[in-house]
């Protein structure tokens, strides 16, 4: 599967994740904290894979000389939203507002991806080393996975 492919499934993944966790608002029940656990884990591996594997193979070419100065950091938005949200309880005001704030952020992000730098990456790499990337991507989804299940 091409690496952009796999990309693209894991944003919409994590913006229903944020959908699920918007009804939550008012409702104090643990599924939601399950909910938001694997909303976490799913942006966290998404923001790795992309930058241990699909940008630094992108940033070798002139067409993407300032991919990282502008990803980087919208990455890393997200992660400083991710730890707001960690102490607070979905059911909460709080918990809501930040998480309309990080869902506006990565759909602007994830937008720009899927109509820019993706298609462009197809373009410029070639489809098959896309594909290769793919490879690499579910290797590391893999290993993860692995460590997750021997340590429960
Ligand atoms: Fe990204
Ligand atoms: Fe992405």
């Amino acid at each position: 599967m091409l690496a952009t492919e796999i990309l693209t499934q894991q944003h919409h993944e994590a913006l229903d994740l944020i959908a699920e966790l918007q009804d939550a608002s008012g409702t104090a029940t643990t599924s939601y904290d399950s909910t938001f656990k694997k909303l976490e884990d799913a942006l966290l591996l998404h923001m790795r894979e992309e930058e241990e594997i699909y940008y630094p193979a992108l940033a070798k070419y002139d067409e993407f000389s300032d991919l990282l100065s502008y990803s980087i950091p919208e990455h890393e938005a997200v992660r400083q939203y991710l730890a707001q949200l960690e102490p607070l309880s979905p059911s909460d005001d709080s918990f809501q507002d930040v998480l309309a704030d990080m869902r506006a952020a990565i759909e602007d992000h994830a937008d720009n991806e899927e109509d820019d730098v993706f298609p462009k990456s197809i373009e410029v790499l070639g489809e098959d080393r896309i594909e290769e990337l793919g490879d690499e991507i579910e290797n590391m989804k893999n290993a993860v996975n692995k460590r997750k299940t021997a340590t429960p």
